[in-house]
């Protein structure tokens, strides 16, 4: 009798979404070794968790594609760079690169990051306050919608809808469909984009690829929302990650005494934690990954969080190493095509949070008791990083 998925692959059979959850170092790291291609039923396809295999995946969008109907934010949203491939997907992406370019946005950003930093720790109170909500979501919030201009359009606003479209893409994922409430709300902020771009209340970006005709106003307004949506829960994330793995392993002091640890330290932390875990691509053919083949239309997870983690690639892995050498090679920002066009501007947020911090508080007191470490399946990060100064 030909042996089943679940007898080919005992690890990946047994895996429950909640062992992803909170500490799923473990598991990931005893899959890495054993089946770094694998079979999760929890996951409704494939699984790679080994950082090669991920990299081989990544790179290949001929065989491992992100251009299928299945695809949530895609579904959502409507077509964008996310979610096409070839030159179509270079047509959607080249409109927007040059101005996530690090010489453009140091000019645009660097003097505003400070300021707005300063403004938001203004208004912490020294005697006790949580990182995650008082300092990264506002700068994530605050930063994208200048990014994109949208005039007359408050953070809260921004914020509200990001609510919006997380809520519709976890009612797709897990019930298969989208409330009409939901996409209703989701319409209405495409729509008010769009009245934005229309009417040149928006950034340069967004009115000249609206005057040049290069993409619909539907698709416009939608690309618009797809940047909008890609940098608010992972800067937030990114932000409080670091924040968590410098107070909570004391490395907060070395830093302040040393500044030139700071941009490796961001990078081991990215490592630690990817903000995202996981991307997902679609088998194009019977394809080969490390010697499993992925039957053609089965959904591919990368797991950048056991990727980062892969004991043969990293030593020590589970370990927060300051000067670790290689931090870099994390995937957390992807790599291939699809890499994470806002890689620059995110670690320039990071930076500015962290450095105005320091200046503020170059002894700060962690509070242990009420922090929390991060957790999360597809998005991770520490839910209360509470410090006083
Ligand atoms: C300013 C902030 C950000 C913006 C505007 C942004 C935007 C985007 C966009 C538009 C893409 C799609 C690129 C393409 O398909 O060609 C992307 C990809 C990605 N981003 Fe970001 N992002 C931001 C921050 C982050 C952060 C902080 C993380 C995690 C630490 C992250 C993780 C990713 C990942 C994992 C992908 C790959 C998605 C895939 O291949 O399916 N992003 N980002």
């Amino acid at each position: 009798m030909p042996l089943d998925r679940s007898d080919l692959y005992p690890l990946g059979a047994q895996v429950t979404t909640e062992q992803f959850t909170d500490q799923p170092y473990e598991v990931l790291e005893e899959l890495c070794r054993n089946e770094p291609v694998s079979w999760l039923p929890a996951l409704g396809g494939w699984m790679v968790s080994s950082r090669d295999l991920a990299v081989e995946a990544m790179r290949d969008d001929v065989r491992f594609t992100v251009d299928d109907p299945r695809f949530t934010t895609g579904a959502i949203l409507g077509i964008s760079m996310l979610n096409t491939e070839g030159e179509e997907h270079q047509k959607h992406r080249g409109l927007f690169a040059p101005s996530f370019r690090p010489g453009v946005l140091r000019r645009d950003f660097d003097d505003y990051l400070k300021a707005e930093v300063s403004s938001l720790l203004a208004g912490c109170d020294p005697s006790g306050t949580e990182l995650r909500t008082q300092l990264a979501g506002p700068l994530a919030v605050n930063t994208i919608t200048r990014f994109l201009g949208l005039e007359g359009v408050s953070s809260e606003q921004v914020l509200e809808w990001y609510h919006n479209i997380a809520k519709a893409i976890t009612d797709l994922t897990v019930e298969g469909r989208v409330h009409g409430a939901d996409q209703h709300a989701v319409n209405q902020m495409k729509h008010r984009v769009r009245e934005a771009i229309d009417n040149d209340q928006a950034a340069e970006v967004l009115r000249s690829i609206k005057d040049s005709g290069a993409l619909p106003p539907d698709v416009l307004g939608g690309a618009a929302v797809v940047l909008m949506f890609g940098a608010i829960e992972t800067v937030e994330g990114m932000i409080a990650n670091v924040l968590w793995h410098l107070c909570s392993t004391n490395s907060w002091r070395q830093v302040a005494a040393d500044r030139s640890l700071l941009s490796n330290a961001i990078e081991e932390s990215l490592r630690l934690e990817p903000a995202a875990t996981f991307v997902d691509r679609y088998a194009t053919t019977d394809a080969e990954l490390g010697g499993v083949v992925i039957p053609a239309r089965e959904k591919l997870s990368i797991n950048l969080l056991a990727a980062n983690r892969d004991p043969a690639h990293f030593e020590n892995p589970h370990e927060f190493v300051i000067e670790r050498p290689n931090a870099k090679q994390h995937v957390s920002f992807v790599q291939g095509p699809h890499g994470c066009i806002g890689n620059h501007l995110s670690r320039m947020e990071t930076m500015a949070a962290i450095e105005g911090l320091l200046d503020r508080a170059p002894e700060i007191v962690f509070d242990a008791e009420r922090s929390t470490s991060p957790e999360g399946l597809i998005f991770r990060k520490p839910e209360n990083v509470w410090v006083s100064w």
